[in-house]
């Protein structure tokens, strides 16, 4: 092998490593992402759809809703072991673009709901639910594509995770939310059981 061919050689070597080097963060970004998203899979679900009924279903979630809860558990501000540790070991500029593409992919579909909740809740239905649902009904709408920014969407939210988090509020347990603190405490136990019952089954 000639010198010449040797030395472009270890240029094309030196040129190819160099190129790796710039590369590298592209695709470590990439996998960091990757990695983020499958760490929370193992609890809100591979598909969306959490095994557990306490945990909440956070995909296809109203992403500045998302992102707020978030900081709110990174901060302390909304306390849970769990997630509080989560959010924690994720940093902070990539836990909202976390929020952002966990919010673009799929609510899970219950079979009877994925996204039709508004057809699902006739008129016959609202008879049915209980009269404070109607206070409710001006935030978390019918149609998720219409609720008022930040708001989260509560259809075919699990059961338990609902009841739990409206006992929060109403215990001042979670003060993410002065108006919601503010609204569940004028609730009464039946009415939650109820109402959760109705977002939850659709
Ligand atoms: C070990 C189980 C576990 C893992 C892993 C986990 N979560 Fe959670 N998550 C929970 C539980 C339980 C709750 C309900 C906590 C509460 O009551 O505040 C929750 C709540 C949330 C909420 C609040 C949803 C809402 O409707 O208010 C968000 C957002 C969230 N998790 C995002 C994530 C993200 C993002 C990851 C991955 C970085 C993740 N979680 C990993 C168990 C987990
Ligand atoms: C004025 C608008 C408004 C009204 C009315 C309202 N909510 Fe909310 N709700 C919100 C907002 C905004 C949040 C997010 C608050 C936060 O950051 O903690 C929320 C959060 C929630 C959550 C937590 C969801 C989750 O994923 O953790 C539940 C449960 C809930 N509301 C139930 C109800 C029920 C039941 C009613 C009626 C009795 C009601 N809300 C009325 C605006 C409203």
């Amino acid at each position: 092998m000639s010198a010449a061919t040797l030395s472009l050689r270890y240029l094309l070597t030196g040129f190819l490593f160099l190129t790796s080097l710039f590369l590298a963060p592209l695709g470590a970004a990439q996998t960091i992402a990757e990695k983020n998203l499958a760490s929370c899979s193992e609890c809100h679900g591979e598909n969306g759809s959490p095994k557990d009924n306490r945990i909440p279903v956070i995909w296809g979630q109203n992403a500045a809703y998302l992102q707020r809860q978030l900081l709110a558990y990174r901060s302390g501000q909304r306390d849970n072991q769990i997630m509080s540790s989560m959010a924690e070991s994720v940093a902070k500029d990539q836990l909202l673009s976390l929020a952002q593409n966990l919010s673009n992919l799929k609510w899970p579909s219950k079979g009877n709901q994925g996204g039709n909740a508004a057809k699902e809740f006739d008129l016959q239905k609202r008879l049915l639910a209980p009269q404070s649902m109607g206070l409710c009904l001006a935030c978390h709408t019918a149609d998720p594509s219409s609720m008022p920014e930040g708001t989260p969407r509560l259809w075919g939210q699990n059961l338990e995770y609902l009841l739990d988090q409206m006992s929060a509020y109403a215990q001042d347990d979670r003060t993410t939310n002065e108006a919601m603190s503010a609204i569940m405490k004028t609730i009464s136990k039946k009415d939650q059981t109820e109402i959760a019952r109705f977002y939850a089954s659709h």
